[in-house]
């Protein structure tokens, strides 16, 4: 006889699979299945930070948890669902895939769904970009650049910035600006360098050193909401052209629309990237799809005769239902005029939380490029607050921003994040799809977390000492 946990699995006598029963049954079992089997720690701080909710339903900027209640994602799942959740062309479109028995990752052959999609993604591209790779992640993006880059240029070194994040890949990892994220993971790759955000010297002092493969760059910091200064990317470009070094723009995160461009980069003049990094939105939230677009010389280097035709590869890129979605999401984009709603929706919540700077002491600066707003937190000017503000900071270096975080979610049920490691800023990645009223919801919302906050001692700090204390003993053991 087996034993329990086999016989279990045994499926002959088992009913099918029904997702739906699946999910009631086991309802509100969330934290408990990740506490066991995925992640206990990361339990740990949802639960601290009363983000451990069970969402049961969503639709375009909404969530719904069990209970009913609900909410505005301004998170957008890290920035995947730029067209909403469950959008309803997308799934229509992949309803149709499914439904039509295509085949998929045939491998030795040409996809059709992959040339179509390379061909709409060039399309909508601002300057020349001749070829594409399409990959399953943002990072799986950023290391494919990373190997174009070197062997086009045969030479050793990468440029990012201070603050810079590209991924958690090993080599994404190497060029990424934040040691938090890369404490216990080292040594990583050779020859990668870091300079300042909006430093044209520094860059050049880089390049002149003559074994720089590229600069890599992200048009406005995730991690931070960091905004260039005018004429920076384009000058940054110039300046890696003149110096036989190529400048990879990646837009992960800030690309396909989200900043009120298809690009990003487009917003500081004809900048001429020579790698584009894209994935999240372009997956239409339903599976991912990433995409690599280079210029063709340097296509030739890396796929340099019919021996190297699959020198760089990934299984499942170019799937199927994968392109299917990407076609999608390009489509849906465009009919529904979402690039032009970023750009409205973002000056309407950036310029409405600007209003507010002259009237909270705790809001230091609000910055934003269409759908990516960063709220910056500094030290006020009196002195009850002033204690709050040196508190905070003295427990935990990335608390503060949660006295804000923490109500919006608690109190008007509006997801958001913190933008990093130990920096005071609240950050907004809203959907493309995003209305007027929703962007109210979220101002108003956010108007009285700011008078609760600007009341010390007070019970919005109650919950925010508590959590700072409980990082110290944490970090004690
Ligand atoms: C700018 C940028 N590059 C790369 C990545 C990595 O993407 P992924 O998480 O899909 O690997 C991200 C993810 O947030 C990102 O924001």
């Amino acid at each position: 006889m087996l034993p329990e946990s086999e016989s279990k699995l045994n499926g002959s006598s088992r009913p099918p699979l029904d997702i739906a029963s699946l999910v009631k049954q086991h309802a509100g079992e969330n934290y408990e299945l990740h506490a066991a089997h995925i992640n206990p720690s990361n339990v740990r701080t949802l639960k601290t930070i009363g983000f451990d909710r069970c969402y049961t339903r969503a639709e375009g900027p909404y969530l719904w948890d069990v209970k009913g209640e609900k909410y505005l994602d301004l998170l957008s799942g890290y920035g995947v669902f730029g067209l909403g959740r469950n959008h309803p062309e997308v799934r229509r479109i992949l309803k149709e895939f499914l439904d039509a028995d295509y085949p998929s990752l045939v491998k030795m052959e040409a996809p059709l769904l992959s040339g179509l999609l390379a061909a709409e993604l060039k399309r909508r591209m601002p300057n020349e970009l001749d070829m594409v790779f399409f990959t399953n992640s943002g990072a799986e993006g950023v290391e494919t650049a990373i190997k174009y880059a070197k062997c086009a240029t045969g030479k050793p070194a990468l440029i990012h910035c201070k603050k810079s994040f590209h991924g958690l890949s090993t080599g994404a990892l190497s060029i990424n600006g934040d040691e938090s994220f890369r404490e216990g993971f080292g040594p990583f790759l050779p020859d990668c360098r870091a300079i300042p955000f909006n430093d044209l010297g520094a860059l050049e002092a880089e390049l002149k050193k003559g074994d720089v493969a590229a600069f890599i760059v992200e048009p406005v910091q995730g991690k931070g909401v960091n905004i260039p200064a005018p004429g920076y990317l384009l000058e940054a470009q110039k300046l890696c052209r003149k110096h036989g070094a190529l400048f990879i723009d990646d837009e992960v995160q800030s690309g396909m629309g989200r900043t009120g461009k298809f690009l990003a980069i487009e917003h500081d003049g004809p900048v001429d990237p020579d790698i584009v990094v894209l994935a999240k939105t372009l997956s239409g939230g339903f599976v991912p799809v990433g995409a690599v677009l280079c210029k063709k010389w340097i296509h030739e280097k890396v796929f340099s005769s019919m021996q190297r035709s699959v020198v760089h590869s990934s299984t499942f890129s170019q799937g199927g239902f994968a392109m299917a979605a990407g076609l999608a999401a390009l489509d849906v984009l465009d009919r529904e005029n979402l690039i032009a709603n970023a750009a409205k929706m973002g000056d309407f919540i950036g310029q409405g939380l600007q209003a507010m700077v002259p009237r909270f002491e705790f809001m230091k600066e609000v910055r934003w490029r269409g759908l990516m707003v960063g709220i910056e937190f500094g030290s006020p000017k009196s002195i009850s607050l002033k204690i709050a503000w040196t508190t905070c900071h003295a427990l935990d270096k990335s608390l503060f921003p949660q006295a804000a975080v923490i109500p919006l979610m608690d109190k008007h049920h509006i997801i958001t994040q913190v933008a990093g490691h130990a920096v005071d800023v609240v950050k907004l990645l809203p959907p493309l799809v995003i209305n007027e009223a929703d962007a109210k919801w979220f101002l108003t919302a956010f108007e009285d977390v700011m008078v609760q906050m600007h009341k010390f001692p007070g019970p919005a700090w109650d919950v925010l000492t508590g959590i700072g204390k409980m990082a110290l003993t944490q970090r004690a053991r």
